[in-house]
């Protein structure tokens, strides 16, 4: 049985005001014990929100690291060590929004990977396609060859300790959310795809759904059998509807 996880993107929201009164809602908020649950702060504010929650059972996690592990000479990056160091257990690795806005390829993506696992922390690896490639029909063809890289460079023994969070680019941001079966049919491609290498692998990792979850439709997305939770954007900026997606994803 795989453990549900929700975990909320703050993306590059928040202040150390609003940052703190979103915590305190969180730490309010009555969670189920059956669901991993982790936020994903700015970098400014992971240390404000790591003191926030100690002792409260969420995770943080980081939005993006370095692709070396350690310290050194790269100014303005932060290594996952550093994030580890800091209280950090996650960090996403090729968020759309970095992939797109920030020109991070696949070969980049698998040493922030590699960096990560080194470095003790438990990557969430983004994937998914834009309408475009969808309308195309190249959806699982797309999600495929992003996933492909990582098992090329790293192999499958990589996704024991990882995460992997299915986020179709036209549903992030925009409302549009794809549909329970749209989700699920390129999640059951994304575990048949790391089956082939390893079935016990792709039976333990979690496959989380992002793209515009709302605590109005979590339940149905999280219902299919291959959705293990999801990864949420603009509903994670407030604690009531966040804690409604958490308790969706514990039924
Ligand atoms: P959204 O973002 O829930 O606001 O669509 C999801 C994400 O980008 O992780």
């Amino acid at each position: 049985m795989r453990r549900p996880m929700v975990a909320g993107n703050w993306k590059m929201h928040g202040t150390r005001a609003s940052v703190a009164e979103l915590i305190e809602g969180l730490a309010n908020l009555a969670l189920p014990n059956g669901v991993d649950v982790a936020v994903f702060p700015s970098n400014l504010h992971i240390s404000l929100v790591v003191d926030c929650l100690e002792g409260q059972s969420i995770a943080v996690g980081a939005q993006n690291s370095a692709h070396e592990a350690g310290q050194g000479a790269l100014t303005g990056e932060i290594s996952p060590t550093q994030l580890a160091d800091a209280g950090c257990r996650l960090v996403l690795v090729g968020h759309s929004e970095r992939r797109q806005i920030m020109g991070e390829s696949n070969k980049v993506l698998s040493r922030k990977f590699a960096a990560a696992q080194e470095s003790g922390l438990t990557p969430v690896l983004c994937i998914g396609e834009t309408l475009e490639q969808r309308q195309a029909g190249k959806t699982l063809e797309v999600v495929g060859q992003q996933l492909d890289s990582i098992i090329e460079e790293l192999g499958i023994d990589a996704f024991v300790n990882a995460v992997i969070a299915y986020e179709p680019v036209w549903a992030i941001g925009t409302g549009l959310t794809a549909s329970p079966e749209q989700a699920q049919e390129v999640h059951a491609a994304i575990r048949a795809q790391l089956a082939e290498e390893n079935s016990e692998v792709a039976q333990g990792v979690r496959l989380l759904y992002g793209g515009s979850v709302k605590a109005a439709n979590a339940v149905e997305l999280f219902g299919m059998p291959d959705i293990d939770g999801g990864l949420i954007g603009g509903a994670s900026l407030n604690a009531d509807e966040f804690g409604a997606i958490v308790r969706a994803a514990g039924n």
